[in-house]
């Protein structure tokens, strides 16, 4: 693969009990520009098997050479853990050039407003924008509404309310928590409809010039605050989401940590997979040696397409499918994980 780069870790910071960042360099001084809000596709060998997943960058393009990406431990995210576990200080680090579309162009002249939803490691992407915002358009401003579990578990805490200090006039926080401790002052609860609707009446005498919208983490808070800008008739064209985190197909919200059989008809033949928890239906193929076609491997680029006949699936980070493909009962292998027991998969196209 000659479009790949080697990434060396220059250092490994623990961010919170289950999310660390990783700064990084090119090897060989290989170009790796970007733009706030782009991911690295890292590519290494987990246990044998070649797995690719995408990781947002939280630096900005005047930090390169050096990037930094933020990686949280997903309760079924094996690739987390694997490199949680066995990264060290000096590891180089294949991966693809950044890619992405999730994106913000700042220009100098611009007088506008940001105001961002983010949840969880949603905040990476985004640390990314308000950074280069805040520092390339000094009349804009930036509303940033950032939902997570407790104290312990906010990203970027520090840097954050450092970058608050610095630009006190154009950059306002409001954090949420779902499950904080008593003595906590902020706000409390998830991002929901009532409290989208709250913020942005709190924060609309500070908006100006062109508003747009930027919102990274789970899908239902994602959706929540879509339905809200909706009504509110905020144009599409100024609503910028990632989807980031988990997609849950059917009702199914956690998967029972268990082994489960999986069929997958390929080329006519059924195979029986058993899938470990943690592992995805792709990963566990691949082992077993069927040929499904891949190529990403984290759900971007729909080579691993496949129809769900039954069962149910838990699909995770996934941006190649529409909503027309999954009420169509297709599904991505690559980033599909058993939630029932009788998940049967037919892959319809081969090559
Ligand atoms: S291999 Fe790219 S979406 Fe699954």
């Amino acid at each position: 693969m000659n479009n790949t780069l080697t990434l060396i870790v220059d250092q490994i910071i623990n961010e919170t009990h289950d999310a660390i960042s990783i700064l990084l360099h090119e090897k060989d001084n290989r170009d790796l520009s970007f733009q706030p809000g782009q991911f690295l596709t890292f590519i290494f060998d987990a246990d044998g098997i070649e797995t690719r997943r995408g990781y947002s960058i939280w630096t900005t393009p005047d930090e390169l050479p050096q990037v930094g990406v933020a990686i949280k431990k997903f309760k079924d995210g094996v690739t987390a853990k694997y490199l949680l576990n066995n990264l060290k200080v000096g590891d180089s680090i294949t991966s693809l050039p950044p890619l992405g579309n999730f994106t913000v162009a700042p220009e100098i002249k611009n007088e506008r407003t940001f105001v961002m939803f983010g949840a969880g490691s949603g905040i990476t992407p985004l640390m990314s924008h308000l950074q280069t915002i805040l520092k390339y358009e000094p009349e804009s401003k930036v509303i940033l509404f950032y939902g997570n579990h407790d104290e312990d578990s906010i990203i970027f805490y520090d840097k954050l309310n450092s970058l608050q200090k610095e630009y006190s006039d154009r950059f306002f926080i409001e954090h949420s928590l779902s499950k904080p401790k008593n003595d906590w002052k902020g706000l409390r609860g998830r991002i929901d409809r009532n409290k989208t609707i709250e913020l942005l009446e709190k924060y609309k005498t500070q908006f100006i010039g062109q508003v747009e919208y930027y919102l990274c983490g789970p899908e239902e808070m994602m959706q929540t605050v879509m339905n809200v800008l909706k009504v509110k008739n905020v144009d599409r064209k100024n609503i910028h989401r990632e989807i980031y985190t988990t997609k849950v197909l059917d009702e199914t919200d956690e998967i029972e940590e268990k082994e489960r059989e999986v069929t997958i008809i390929l080329n006519g033949e059924r195979h029986k997979v058993l899938v470990m928890p943690g592992e995805t239906i792709l990963e566990k193929a691949l082992a077993q040696g069927l040929e499904i076609p891949n190529s990403c491997q984290f759900g971007n680029c729909s080579t691993c397409k496949a129809k769900l006949l039954s069962g149910k699936l838990k699909l995770v980070e996934q941006t190649a499918l529409t909503e027309e493909d999954i009420k169509q009962g297709f599904c991505l292998t690559c980033v599909g994980y058993p939630a029932s027991d009788n998940v049967v998969i037919l892959y319809e196209d081969l090559f």
